[in-house]
């Protein structure tokens, strides 16, 4: 797959800033994440690709069986496709040897745990908005000592469940993960609230 078949937007951002890689909730596309991405660092270089996966018409980044229910081979799949594109991305953009964050909301936010589980060499962050543990009842045991997560979401999410968000941490714990979990009241979606502690914490990874 190259990239000019992938749609997806590009910001360079200045040359000093982490790469927000911005994934989308189902439905979403790749001009939707601009907004977000400015308020977590408004210098930071974006990539916005567009979920692969077509739900009645509804992009996503993986195929589920349903709601809550998901193709945990094709996340596998999806998610290491992902990983090519961010690869071929940044060196495309001369973004490589920047940090990688990635960002998302949702079904995003079930892809970017995805990827930075897989693919730790090239994701240094992420920050799951509304989002819960993506590989159902499979488990792993790479390490992913120097992978910094940010899970943030509504303690009471019939769409993440509390039950598989805290098997979230956990396995991203047991793995070496560092992990700042944050919840809310309240159910799915992305608060205020959630975008500035997601800014707070990526502020506070970042060098100043
Ligand atoms: C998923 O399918 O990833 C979650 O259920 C969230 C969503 O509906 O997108």
């Amino acid at each position: 797959m190259s990239l000019a078949e992938w749609p997806h937007r590009v910001s360079p951002g200045a040359a000093d800033a982490p790469v927000l890689l911005m994934l989308h909730g189902t439905g979403g596309d790749e001009t939707q994440m601009g907004g977000l991405a400015e308020l977590l660092d408004p210098r930071a270089a974006t990539l916005s690709p567009r979920g692969r996966v077509s739900e009645y018409g509804a992009n996503r980044w993986f195929a589920r069986l349903a709601e809550g229910v998901f193709d945990v081979d094709d996340v596998e799949a999806r998610a290491d496709e992902l990983a090519g594109f961010l690869g071929e991305a940044l060196t495309e953009n001369a973004l490589d040897g920047r940090p990688v964050i990635a960002v998302g909301f949702s079904n995003g936010a079930n892809m970017a745990l995805a990827v930075g589980m897989r693919h730790p060499e090239l994701v240094s962050g992420v920050i799951a908005f509304s989002g819960m543990y993506p590989f159902g009842d499979r488990e792993y045991d790479g390490s992913l000592t120097g992978l910094d997560v940010a899970v943030l979401g509504g303690h009471d999410d019939p769409m993440a469940p509390r039950t598989s968000v805290l098997k979230l941490v956990e396995q991203l714990q047991r793995r070496g993960a560092t992990v700042r979990h944050a919840e809310r009241p309240g159910g799915h979606g992305l608060t205020e609230a959630d975008a500035a502690a997601a800014r707070d914490w990526l502020a506070a990874k970042l060098p100043a």
